[in-house]
């Protein structure tokens, strides 16, 4: 049998590094950083683990809201949306995640455009919202 895409991808030691890369990539690029100032990243971190591990058939459980409710009200736009998965693309090549396995995880990127594109625009580094309101933080 193939092994799974979380195999592939070499486990959860690999797909933590790969989160923690995105991560702080996000947070350097003034295109869509603006997005994540009110947000607890301990909890985003985590969730985005959990999720990728999940979605590539790893053990773990995503406990996180659904992505239409994770992102609502956020005004994020379709040239935001565009950013984050470039900075995701740079983060999986620094990391030498094989060609193959990029495109399995873009792929499953790739439907969730429409939860999560509020705004259709191609316009960069708009503000959140003010009313917007983030998740409670994660209690460790
Ligand atoms: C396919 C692309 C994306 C995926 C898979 C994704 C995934 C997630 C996940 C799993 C969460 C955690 C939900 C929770 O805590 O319940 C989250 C939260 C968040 N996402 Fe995304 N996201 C994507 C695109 C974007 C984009 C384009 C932006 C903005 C430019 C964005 C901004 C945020 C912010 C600010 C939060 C924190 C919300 C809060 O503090 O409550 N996301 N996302």
């Amino acid at each position: 049998m193939e092994r799974s895409l979380y195999e592939r991808l070499g486990g959860i030691g690999a797909i933590t590094a790969v989160v923690e890369a995105f991560r702080d990539r996000v947070a350097a690029d003034d295109r869509i950083n603006q997005k994540f100032v009110k947000t607890d990243l301990a909890r985003l971190t985590k969730m985005l683990i959990d999720q990728v591990a999940e979605a590539a058939g790893g053990p773990n459980k995503y406990t996180g809201r659904s992505m239409k409710e994770a992102h609502a009200r956020m005004a994020v736009t379709n040239g935001e949306f565009d950013a984050l998965v470039e900075d995701l693309v740079a983060t999986l090549n620094q990391i030498h995640v094989g060609k193959a396995e990029q495109d399995e995880l873009l792929g499953m990127l790739g439907p969730m455009k429409d939860e999560i594109v509020e705004v259709d625009s191609n316009e960069v580094g708009t503000p959140l919202p003010a009313a917007y309101q983030p998740a409670a933080p994660m209690r460790s």
